[in-house]
């Protein structure tokens, strides 16, 4: 049978995949280099940040090894593409839940053949072209059923918290406690995991209840769930992420129209069991689909914006409030810095090695800062809307132009420094300023009309009036989502993530298919600081890895490019065997494979979540790359001195004389033509 051998080769090609990325990827062509990798190791443990180059003291039998391990020349277009190939494994784990799911490898094969390798993205870019990084990532996923015991016990739990659950006549669904779920789910996780990578479980349960249910993500530190938005799934503080299919049908997405949208009913995978009965094959293929876009979105998101390193980090948060006033019910500084905190302390969280976070806190009267008012004054803007009481009535609203507020911020930076007392900052720390309006007004003010704050590249603005709510365009279950306009914690807690860390928002995805951003709220209930349907202002895994692999992809990508220049370089000057005298020649060949050696093992490391290693290995051959770019431009200069003092034929005086002799002759000829011709003329 056909079928059933394709599946079989998959299979088959899925585990040769899983069996090659679990015991070390084969990333360099080269042959491995004995002793190499145990030197640098130690290295790394001696010098975490690699501030010195350990090449100085690598021993020489490893020297000669890196010199022999190519002989010839080189083929810089090979090497070049080479670079460009540099890809990181992910390994995904997709756990079934359930007594009915029927097979595995159908999913498999379903996902194996909708997922190809693909570039990590960028959102926004200095130029709008480049959306691609040059880094690739590709997926090695592996499907299993989960024991029944694990089914068991989370269908028991389900099944109590729903008795337990009084049922509600304002809302179709009941509501049951993400942590009925989580907690289970998080233990089974901390049994099962045997390598840092994500894991997914699918609940399909078949757990029966008189009535639809949905989580609900009432958090410890948001006052008892305003939005109440119910979801079906959440992202763990670790390495995981559950969906419980049995749940819903839940919907949650813009009111009336706009991107985004959630559909209930059968169209959206979410809602997969629910609707019409479907063939096997047509629910295998929506799970995948989901799959595929938690894969997406939350295993390899694109990054908001490119970030490089810095060993220290500063946020300044800068509050512009009415004098005497100094309210900070919903802007609790502390509350803010916490969230990220938690995050910089236990270990897997936002930072490096030693990198340093820091929150700084100025104050500014409004009535004794006239920019501000200038500010403001210059980005207020007005839109009309049209509303039925009795008649139709036209309402004029007012909304601040985020873009002309941030070229106003920026023009008059220093005006700004100078009225909060900024403090100058050393160089070498990233600093992110958080510019947060606190205005007394009445009315209802936003950024662009619908944002409380908004994310720039070199700043972050938020603004909030005396009015405490204000009825958003979305609605959750039914029922629009209310903004709470004073609370500004969540939405700065997402700003300052994306500002300072790059980190994109869990609705937008770039898509090099539309060439544009696309919208998707999926994944914004539950943990994600993101978005107007959760609560929860606590960080997920998502964006916690997110943070750190922004600066290594953003990093490694820079030295991509940069030996892609320095290779370049070489082969203009006519490739390296040319360039470069021999004793130049065996050190560069040394640093080059070094150096590739050192790239290969950053993405290895990355591929296994390892950020700090990676880290290590990028900086390390930051030394490398800075050699190679030396000694090229050193032989480089040579050969042009070279070429300037022997290669140069002589200047040719006696061709030059002998033509401007020529040329003034002629000249003379022709001022002179009417007199010669005419005495000639005469004559006849
Ligand atoms: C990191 O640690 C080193 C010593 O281990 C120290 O010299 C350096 O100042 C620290 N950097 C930061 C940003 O804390
Ligand atoms: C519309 O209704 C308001 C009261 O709701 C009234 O004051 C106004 O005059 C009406 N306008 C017109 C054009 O009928
Ligand atoms: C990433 O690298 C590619 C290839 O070298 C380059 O064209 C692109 O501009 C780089 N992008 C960024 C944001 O540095």
């Amino acid at each position: 049978m056909p079928t059933t051998t394709t599946t079989a080769t998959v299979t088959v090609f899925l585990l040769l995949l899983l069996f090659l990325s679990g015991t070390g990827i084969p990333l360099s062509s080269a042959a491995p280099i004995p002793g190499l990798d145990s030197f640098l190791t130690q290295q790394s443990r001696i010098d975490p940040k690699s501030t010195k180059d350990p090449f100085p003291s690598l021993p020489s039998s490893l020297k000669k090894s890196l010199s022999s391990s190519s002989p010839g020349h080189l083929h810089i277009p090979s090497l070049i593409s080479s670079l460009l190939s540099l890809s990181v494994p992910i390994p995904l784990h997709v756990r079934l839940v359930g007594p009915d799911f029927t097979s595995s490898s159908l999913l498999t094969s379903f996902l194996q053949s909708s997922v190809t390798s693909s570039h990590f993205h960028l959102i926004s870019t200095p130029s709008p072209s480049q959306h691609s990084l040059s880094v690739t990532h590709s997926l090695h996923l592996d499907v299993s059923s989960s024991p029944s015991s694990l089914s068991s016990s989370l269908s028991a739990a389900i099944s109590s918290a729903l008795s337990a659950s009084p049922s509600s006549l304002r809302s179709p669904l009941l509501s049951i406690s993400y942590t009925t779920v989580d907690s289970i789910i998080s233990r089974h996780f901390d049994s099962e995991k045997s390598d840092n990578s994500v894991y997914i479980y699918i609940l399909n349960l078949g757990v029966k209840s008189k009535q639809p249910y949905a989580y609900s993500y009432y958090h410890a530190d948001s006052s008892a769930g305003y939005t109440n938005c119910l979801g079906t799934l959440w992202t763990g503080n670790k390495r995981y992420l559950w969906i419980d299919l049995g749940a819903g049908p839940v919907d949650y997405g813009p009111a009336l129209s706009g991107d985004g949208v959630l559909p209930r009913g059968e169209f959206h995978p979410l809602a997969a069991l629910h609707g019409g009965p479907k063939s096997d094959k047509a629910l295998l293929s929506e799970f995948a689909s989901l799959i595929y876009s938690a894969y997406q979105v939350l295993v390899v998101p694109p990054l908001r914006i490119p970030v490089h390193f810095e060993s220290s980090l500063i946020v300044q948060l800068i509050h512009i409030h009415a004098s005497g006033s100094e309210d900070l019910t919903g802007l609790d500084w502390n509350m803010i810095e916490k969230s990220f905190r938690n995050e910089a302390n236990d270990g897997g969280g936002l930072l490096f090695g030693n990198q340093s976070l820091e929150f700084k806190k100025y104050s500014i009267k409004y009535e004794e800062c006239s920019i501000c008012s200038f500010a403001i004054s210059r980005s207020t803007n007005s839109f009309t809307s049209r509303f039925l009481f009795d008649n139709y009535t036209l309402i004029v609203s007012e909304y601040l132009d985020s873009k002309r507020l941030h070229q106003i911020l920026s023009d008059s930076a220093e005006e700004f420094r100078r009225v909060a007392g900024l403090q100058e900052e050393e160089f070498g720390s990233r600093v992110l300023p958080v510019y947060v309006f606190d205005l007394d007004i009445h009315t209802i003010l936003l950024l662009d009309r619908y944002h409380q704050t908004i994310a720039f590249r070199d700043m972050v603005i938020a603004v909030r009036t005396k009015t405490a709510q204000t009825v958003s365009d979305y609605s959750c279950n039914g029922r629009h989502v209310f903004t709470r306009t004073r609370e500004l914690q969540r939405p700065l807690v997402g700003a300052i993530l994306q500002s300072m860390w790059g980190v994109s928002p869990t609705h937008l995805i770039w898509s090099p298919t539309h060439k544009s951003t696309l919208v998707d709220y999926t994944w914004s209930v539950g943990q994600t600081p993101f978005g107007p349907f959760s609560e929860v202002s606590s960080l997920s895994f998502v964006q916690k890895d997110a943070a750190r692999r922004n600066f290594i992809l953003t990093s490694l990508n820079y030295s991509v490019t940069s030996a892609i220049d320095v290779l370049e370089s070489v082969d203009a000057h006519g490739g390296d065997r040319n360039l470069l005298k021999q004793k130049q020649y065996v050190e560069f060949i040394q640093r080059w494979h070094l150096f590739r050696y050192k790239l290969d093992k950053t993405v290895s490391a990355l591929s296994h979540y390892d950020f700090e290693m990676a880290f290590y290995y990028l900086k390390s051959s930051d030394h490398d790359l800075y050699a190679i770019h030396d000694l090229v431009y050193t032989a480089s200069q040579e050969i042009e001195a070279s070429l300037v003092c022997f290669k140069d034929p002589p200047f040719p005086w006696a061709a030059l004389s002998f033509s401007a002799a020529g040329f003034l002759a002629l000249s003379y000829v022709y001022a002179k033509r009417d007199r010669l011709f005419r005495n000639k003329r005469k004559q006849f």
